[in-house]
């Protein structure tokens, strides 16, 4: 059994065999399976999710197991029980653990407390290694390659975890990567240099809106929940819009992404672009969850 805590948990070959049985799961992804049968999944949520949860509650349905969910308002964590108590009696009743939790590292020093495969759903501003994967697959889908493709990060770079998970995974797969982000909200140096001396890969950065040379342009929210400041964040957020008339600009195939949820970077207007591919890359969610569950089950 393992767990998926990190992006950098997994090789090239390990995400190309995950990729390959997420597609064999789409293929059959109205189905009952019971591969998983009389096993439990446990999902606990600390923070709020729609896509990410409710798409692996029915992965892991589809896959025939139970799901006992954990939602952190309505649970004794709000009366002041410790992260560690909640996790040993978890762990006490499933099979698999998926957790989401606002702190950063907290998905890896869960996995260490639990003795059942743990999968990270997002933990602070750090990693969601499963959106990358979701991400990763729908990108394949569309474009029937990654290397080689101009994919362009845009928005908060500095808080989002999408980001720092799909940036290494984006450089591992040979694409040429642009940054966009507002001054102030660019991505941590680090991850931008480790991607680049890991893989050889450029990395471009610059802090204006440009999607003319763009195969990919993937775009996230300002991650207003990660500011001291909301105000700061709500000015942020007017100021980097997809604008209909930005895409007028766009090469002919580009696909616009967005891990969902979406607010004003991509007015509603955009959705009936042929550009806009964020409702079919959340359908991924779940083949790519059943995968990963799979994988992490079997070991
Ligand atoms: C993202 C997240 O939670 O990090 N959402 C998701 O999992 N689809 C992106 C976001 O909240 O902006």
């Amino acid at each position: 059994m393992s767990d998926l805590i990190s992006i950098r948990d997994l090789d090239k070959a390990a995400i190309e065999k995950l990729l390959a049985s997420a597609e064999k799961m789409e293929q059959n992804l109205f189905t009952m399976h019971d591969t998983f049968k009389g096993k439990v999944a446990a999902t606990l949520f600390f923070e709020p999710s729609t896509r990410t949860h409710l798409s692996f509650q029915t992965a892991a349905q589809r896959l025939g197991m139970s799901v006992v969910p954990y939602y952190h308002a309505s649970s004794s964590s709000s009366k002041g029980e410790s992260l560690k108590d909640t996790l040993k009696i978890v762990d006490g009743y499933a099979d698999i653990l998926v957790i989401r939790h606002p702190l950063e590292g907290s998905a890896r020093w869960a996995a260490e407390v639990a003795q059942h495969p743990l999968v990270n759903a997002g933990d602070g501003g750090n990693q969601h290694p499963t959106q990358t994967l979701i991400d990763l697959f729908a990108i394949q889908k569309a474009k029937s390659k990654i290397k080689g493709l101009n994919v362009q990060l845009v928005g908060d770079l500095k808080h989002a975890r999408v980001m720092r998970s799909l940036v290494y995974a984006l450089g591992m797969f040979g694409a040429n990567i642009s940054l966009a982000a507002p001054v102030g909200l660019e991505m941590d140096p680090v991850i931008v240099k480790e991607t680049e001396e890991r893989f050889g890969a450029k990395i471009s950065q610059t802090s204006k809106l440009d999607l003319a040379d763009s195969d990919v342009v993937y775009v996230c929210r300002i991650q207003k929940e990660r500011f001291s400041d909301p105000y700061a964040a709500s000015k942020l957020q007017a100021s980097f819009r997809i604008s209909p008339e930005l895409i007028k600009a766009a090469k002919e195939g580009m696909i616009l992404m967005h891990p969902l949820p979406k607010l004003d970077e991509i007015p509603p207007e955009v959705d009936a672009s042929p550009h806009a591919y964020y409702f079919q890359q959340a359908r991924c969610g779940v083949p790519v969850r059943m995968a990963v569950l799979s994988y992490c089950m079997k070991g």
